[in-house]
């Protein structure tokens, strides 16, 4: 049986995050610069994109860009705008097409200029889009998200809108980037590493994590299939015990 074809239809999560790592030593496995493998990885994204939503997932989240990785060389930051750019322009069809409504979660403010109105056109051009919400997370960082949830809440408060007797999980979660959008109940990490570098804190409180050591540009359909039939194998318990579980 192919691969796609043993996954339950009727369990498959709303919302998968991809913590997208490995274009570097793809491209150096291959003596190639670094960003030989970014370029790669446009293929990857474009391949589990389309995997995602013909599977029928709602939501589907990709860590493109962290706030850390302006700290990378000005060369490599460069030719990832610049990537970026060309990606927005070259793929805003193909997501009509599918019917996938594009958003971004991040500090876009701290985007070049041009970069941040392409994203803003090709956002307004897709907005109509019903079929699955692709999440970009471009300078992006958890721990910068929710410091300024904070602030906004602290705002909110001081003009006396909001009383800190009101505010509760599901208030604070909508003052994230993610505000209407379910928290993933999988996130995936490519290229063998085990961490979440900054990404979804709040959110992924309990997500089912999946590490694969396949590096991102080789990451293709086949590979998202086998960490969702990975994910449906799991008992997901949320504190109970398995026997109330399986009384559900
Ligand atoms: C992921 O690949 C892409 C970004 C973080 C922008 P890397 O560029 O981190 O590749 P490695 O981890 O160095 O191989
Ligand atoms: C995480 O990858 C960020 C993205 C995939 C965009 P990194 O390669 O930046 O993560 P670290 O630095 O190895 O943790
Ligand atoms: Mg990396």
């Amino acid at each position: 049986m192919d691969l796609k074809s043993q996954i339950d239809q009727n369990r498959l999560p709303k919302h998968v995050a991809i913590i997208m790592d490995g274009n570097g030593r793809w491209a150096k496995q291959r003596g190639r610069p670094r960003t030989f493998g970014h370029k790669q990885g446009v293929t990857s994204v474009r391949e589990t994109t389309e995997a995602a939503a013909e599977l029928g997932i709602e939501y589907l989240t990709l860590y493109a860009f962290s706030t850390e990785n302006w700290k990378r060389p000005k060369f490599e930051t460069d030719a990832l705008m610049a990537l970026l750019l060309q990606t927005i322009n070259k793929e805003t069809k193909t997501l009509n097409k599918n019917n996938i409504r594009l958003r971004t979660i991040g500090d876009i403010e701290s985007l070049p200029a041009r970069i941040r109105k392409q994203l803003e056109k090709a956002i307004e051009d897709t907005a109509g889009n019903t079929r699955m919400t692709l999440l970009l997370a471009l300078s992006y960082s958890s721990r910068w998200e929710l410091l300024n949830a904070v602030k906004k809440i602290t705002g909110r408060v001081q003009e006396g809108e909001l009383k800190v007797e009101d505010l509760n999980q599901d208030v604070f979660a909508q003052y994230l980037e993610t505000a209407e959008v379910p928290d993933p109940e999988l996130l995936i990490r490519t290229s063998g590493e085990y961490r979440i570098s900054n990404f979804l804190l709040w959110q992924i409180a309990y997500a089912e994590l999946y590490f694969t050591t396949k590096l991102w540009p080789d990451f293709r359909k086949d590979d998202l299939y086998k960490a969702l039939i990975d994910f449906q194998n799991r008992e997901r318990r949320f504190g109970k015990i398995s026997e109330q579980i399986k009384a559900e």
